[in-house]
């Protein structure tokens, strides 16, 4: 099968998880960018990323590079594109757009060049131009345009990945399910020991956790992908990637718990609507009343920010989730994410690692504190040297 250039859409500070699922796919020639990492693949490779990565935003596919050095190039070298090899007079399409430019200030105005120029390459030459959808639209075309660089591409995923189909309802501050993958990723953690999220809202994190321990497909509760409208779509491959054995047995423990009833009854609903209530238990508790619920394990935990969520004393609940810790956690890798600096501070632990990322624009802290039990080789440590990737 023919080989092309795929990009892959991410959050800052995840394209060394990307990139490791990726080697682990067989994706050759990967190359890390910013909030992207891109290789060489074929078109079983298109449409496995799209359903297998965990990690992935958006799958785009170039279809031309250029230089723009003034205005007009972007509408002429679009205009000058085959389009009717990707689109024809029936299907709609979309424009979405990454610019940094002097020329094109508005990100808007470079969708548009592209659209007129869509638009007239059919104009001439069937006398009628195929419509624009924004909302569901057949094709998606993407631009990138750094400096003078444009890059025009196909997005292969349709809506953006981290729509994983499973969730039927969400609490107040839902951690992004592409993030929440990430970071488990970024532990190391591959179910290998039991995973306790104590703040769980309304589940993202337990239920990425199961589908990583089960090896369930990212993209298995997904109706559709964007490569499916696509002229050349092969449905016989996707099926014979979408029916692939991919799950293993996992016997690991997954817990769950929040102080908010309602926030209890949302993760429950997630996790039945993704098949997985007999994996993952969800209980109505306040963490600071906790005992552990596992000898030992990994705790992976959103706990409010203050941005989002209103809460009276961030730095107040912070001190006391780190004295619970301290005191009743001992054995446990416990991994907190949180935009809140006073809230680290207040824990009064000493993170062991500290890895900077995005939360949708706000920016993160992952730390990871390893309460020791005795002497250090008694204690569970998922360190860097245990995962397979670097960050
Ligand atoms: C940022 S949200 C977690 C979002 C979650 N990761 C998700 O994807 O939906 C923080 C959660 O902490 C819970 N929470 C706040 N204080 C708590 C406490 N003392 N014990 C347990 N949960 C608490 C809130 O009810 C809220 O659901």
């Amino acid at each position: 099968m023919k080989k092309f250039k795929i990009v892959v859409k991410t959050f800052a500070g995840l394209e060394p998880v990307l990139a490791a699922e990726l080697n682990a796919l067989g994706a050759d020639a990967i190359s890390i960018e910013r909030r992207a990492v891109s290789f060489t693949g074929d078109q079983s490779m298109l449409y496995k990323a799209n359903f297998l990565l965990r990690t992935a935003l958006k799958v785009l596919k170039p279809i031309a590079q250029f230089k723009v050095n003034q205005k007009d190039d972007l509408y002429n070298q679009a205009k000058k594109i085959e389009w009717s090899e990707y689109l024809t007079l029936g299907k709609s399409f979309s424009i979405d757009s990454t610019v940094q430019s002097e020329l094109f200030v508005n990100s808007m105005y470079a969708s548009l060049k592209v659209k007129d120029a869509i638009a007239d390459h059919f104009r001439e030459k069937f006398g009628k131009r195929p419509s624009v959808n924004t909302e569901d639209p057949d094709i998606r075309i993407h631009i990138y345009l750094m400096g003078d660089y444009c890059e025009l591409s196909l997005d292969s995923s349709g809506e953006s990945l981290h729509k994983r189909g499973y969730r039927v309802g969400q609490g107040e501050a839902p951690v992004n399910e592409v993030l929440a993958a990430g970071m488990i990723l970024l532990t190391g953690w591959q179910g290998n020991v039991d995973f306790f999220d104590p703040m769980c809202g309304s589940g993202t994190l337990l239920i990425e956790a199961a589908m990583i321990a089960r090896g369930i497909p990212a993209g298995i509760y997904r109706k559709s992908f964007g490569f499916e409208k696509w002229m050349d779509f092969d449905e016989q491959l996707f099926s014979e990637i979408y029916n692939a054995d991919y799950e293993k047995e996992s016997t690991v423990k997954i817990l769950g718990s929040d102080i908010s009833v309602q926030s209890c009854a949302i993760a429950c609903a997630n996790i039945k609507s993704a098949g997985l209530s007999k994996m993952i238990e969800v209980e109505t508790k306040d963490f600071l009343e906790m005992n552990p619920p596992f000898g030992s394990g990994i705790i992976v935990t959103n706990p409010p920010y203050g941005e989002r969520l209103i809460t009276k004393s961030i730095a107040g609940l912070y001190k006391s989730v780190g004295d619970v810790l301290k005191q009743r956690f001992s054995g446990y890798t416990a991994w907190v994410i949180s935009s809140s600096e006073e809230g680290f501070k207040s824990i009064g632990l000493k993170p062991s690692r500290k890895i900077e990322l995005f939360n949708g624009a706000l920016p993160c802290s992952f730390r990871s504190f390893e309460l020791f039990r005795g002497t250090h080789k008694q204690t569970v440590i998922l360190k860097k040297g245990n995962s397979n990737f670097n960050t």
